[in-house]
């Protein structure tokens, strides 16, 4: 049996006020049935793992650097993340891959700096919607994770996958439960065959989940929880969310 994992993406919001307010609303409502992280803005890592330390929840960046030091200007490498705590770093964002022009390749670097240094990388696959009106979803998410597949080979099963459909994202517009259960099938079998270690991954859903919809997407059998983004900035949806 998975143990399910909610993961808040603050993404670029926040402030210390703002932060301090949500992490003790999180922590007062613990304990969680499930693992609970959440994933904030790189200069509020540190004061959040101070927040967190100590408690079953967890910490984690939005994205680190495919390099492990050096001349990279306003990069933050995955032993810093390490030292700082974190559980998680997600990486290949469809808002990584469209505004800073993130390949599947560097993707694939990145989540395999991550893992060299202990942080489990959330990878992000997910089609567009004009790739999925053009019935290209499965051709588009198989080859976004094949080349993470392909990178880190035996380790290939320490990652956590987030499917997130790219028109489901902050749109409001989410994915049916078996639409998203659809997908997540193709993403499993395509682990299994490629690590051995399939059913025993955790592949996350993103895309829009909300505090009413949360329930419907994470009972399906191969949704193993849910990747928040608007949604975890609220204290009382992310809470529900991680309650559904
Ligand atoms: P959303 O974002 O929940 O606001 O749609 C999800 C994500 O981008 O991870």
């Amino acid at each position: 049996m998975r143990r399910k994992l909610v993961v808040g993406n603050w993404k670029m919001h926040g402030s210390r006020p703002a932060n301090a307010e949500l992490l003790s609303a999180l922590m007062a409502a613990r304990p969680f049935a499930l693992d609970v992280a959440v994933c904030v803005p790189a200069i509020y890592i540190h004061e959040t793992a101070a927040t967190l330390a100590g408690s079953d929840l967890r910490w984690g960046a939005q994205d680190v650097s495919q390099h492990a030091q050096g001349a990279y200007t306003g990069e933050i490498s995955a032993a810093m993340l390490a030292e700082a705590g974190c559980r998680y770093a997600i990486v290949g964002h469809s808002e990584r891959r469209a505004y800073h022009g993130e390949t599947d390749q560097v993707v694939a670097d990145k989540a395999q700096a991550a893992l060299a240094k202990g942080v489990t990388p959330i990878v992000c696959v997910g089609e567009t919607l004009a790739q999925r009106d053009a019935g290209e979803t499965e051709a588009v998410v198989k080859r976004q994770l094949s080349v993470v597949i392909h990178q880190l080979a035996h380790c290939a099963s320490e990652i956590v996958v987030a499917y997130e459909p790219v028109w489901a994202i902050g749109t409001g517009r989410t994915a049916t439960p078996e639409q998203a259960q659809a997908v997540h099938a193709v993403l499993r079998a395509q682990l299994q065959a490629a690590t051995g270690h399939g059913e025993r991954m955790k592949i996350l859903y993103g895309g829009s989940v909300k505090a009413d919809n949360a329930a419907t997407l994470f009972v399906q059998p191969d949704i193993d929880g849910g990747l928040i983004g608007g949604a975890s900035l609220k204290a009382a949806d992310f809470i529900a969310i991680c309650r559904a």
